[in-house]
C-alpha cells in the first residue's frame, strides 16, 4: 500500500504497525464502535491514521493520541476533528476512561509494568485492547543470529526462525544454570512477558489473546497476506510479522464480562473460502480501489 511505502521511507518512522494488524485494528474499531479511543505511541501516525479512518467510517467516536515526541502532529491532515494529540509521557498521566485502548510505545518490562497497573488495571468495564509488538524475538540480542537466516518469505522462514530461537534459548539456559530465561539479564524485550504475566495473575482477560503473526497463525497470516497481495492492497515491503496482542480486558471487579464483540480463533478461518469470496466480490466490481476498503 502506498501509505506503508511512504512511512517505511522515512527513517524516523521505525516500528509502524504491520499491515495485517493494522487492518485487524481497523476492523476492531468498525465492529466495536468506540466513543473514546486511546493511542499510546503515535510516532509518525501510521496506526493513528488507521484508527482515525475507522472512526470516520463509523461516523462516531474520537481518538486521543499520546507520544513523547511530536512527529505526528505535522503529518495527520485528515479527520483532525476526531483527534487530539498530546505530547507527554503517559507514565505521569491519569488518562481516564476509554472504550478501546491501543498501546505501541516502549517494549520493555518496566513500561509494561507501568501501563498494566496505571492504564489497564483501573478499566471498569469490558474493553478491547490492542498492544503492539509485545514480543518480537528478533529484537532480543540473544536471537540476533537468527536474523541472518535465509529463506523466501514463506512459512519455511518462520520454521527456521523457531528452530533457531529454540536452539539459542536452550544453549543460554545450559550456560546460565538457575537463571530465569524470560527475565534473565539478556532480556530486553520483556513487554510480552510482563503483560501476559499480569493478565494471568489477575484473570483480567475476557477473551482469548489473539495474535496474527505468522509464528502463531501461519495459515491465517500468510493466507491473508497472499490475499492482500492479489487484491493489490498490500505493500510487500511492509512488515507483517510484528506480534500485537488483541484481547478483551475484563472490567475490574467484573466476573461476568459481557460484550457485544465476538472474538474468534483465527485458525478457524478457512483461508481458501475467504480468497474465493474476495475474488467473487472483486469480479462483481464491488471492491473498487484499495483506498475504498481501508
Ligand atoms: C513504535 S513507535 C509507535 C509507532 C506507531 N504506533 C505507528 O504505527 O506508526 C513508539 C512510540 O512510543 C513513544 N513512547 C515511548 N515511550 C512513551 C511514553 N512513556 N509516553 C508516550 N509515548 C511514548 C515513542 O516516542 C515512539 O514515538
Amino acid at each position: 500500500m502506498a501509505l506503508a511505502k511512504e512511512y517505511s521511507s522515512r527513517r524516523v518512522c521505525h516500528g509502524t504497525l504491520g499491515e495485517i494488524e493494522a487492518a485487524m485494528l481497523y476492523l476492531l474499531v468498525r465492529v466495536s464502535k468506540p466513543r473514546r479511543v486511546l493511542e499510546v505511541g503515535a510516532l509518525c501516525g501510521y496506526s493513528t491514521r488507521w484508527l482515525l479512518s475507522a472512526l470516520a467510517r463509523n461516523d462516531y467516536g474520537r481518538l486521543e493520541s499520546y507520544d513523547l515526541q511530536n512527529v505526528v502532529d505535522g503529518i495527520i491532515s485528515e479527520h483532525r476533528d476526531r483527534w487530539t494529540f498530546t505530547r507527554a509521557d503517559v507514565t505521569n498521566l491519569d488518562l481516564g476512561d476509554f472504550d478501546l485502548i491501543f498501546i505501541d510505545a516502549l517494549h520493555m518490562n518496566a513500561f509494561a509494568k507501568m501501563y498494566t497497573r496505571r492504564i489497564l488495571a483501573p478499566v471498569a468495564r469490558a474493553t478491547p485492547v490492542v498492544i503492539h509488538d509485545i514480543y518480537n524475538p528478533l529484537m532480543m540480542p540473544l536471537y540476533a543470529p537468527c536474523r541472518r537466516l535465509n529463506a523466501s518469505d514463506t512459512a519455511a522462514l518462520y520454521d527456521l526462525h523457531m528452530d533457531c530461537f529454540r536452539r539459542l534459548a536452550a544453549n543460554w539456559t545450559r550456560a546460565h544454570p538457575g537463571n530465569d530465561f524470560l527475565y534473565g539479564p539478556e532480556q530486553t524485550s520483556g513487554e510480552g512477558q510482563e503483560l501476559l504475566a499480569w493478565l494471568a495473575r489477575t484473570s483480567r482477560t475476557a477473551s482469548p489473546i489473539i495474535n496474527f503473526q505468522p509464528y502463531n497463525a501461519p495459515l491465517f497470516a500468510l493466507g491473508l497476506r497472499d490475499l492482500y497481495l492479489r487484491l493489490g492492497i498490500l505493500n510487500p515491503d511492509c512488515p507483517y510479522n510484528q506480534p500485537a496482542a488483541f484481547f478483551l480486558l475484563r472490567g475490574a471487579g467484573d466476573q461476568s464480562a459481557s460484550s457485544d464483540i465476538q472474538y474468534f480463533d483465527p485458525s478457524s478461518i478457512n483461508v481458501a473460502d475467504a480468497k474465493h469470496a474476495a475474488a467473487k466480490r472483486k469480479k462483481r466490481g464491488r471492491l473498487g480501489s484499495s483506498k475504498a476498503q481501508f
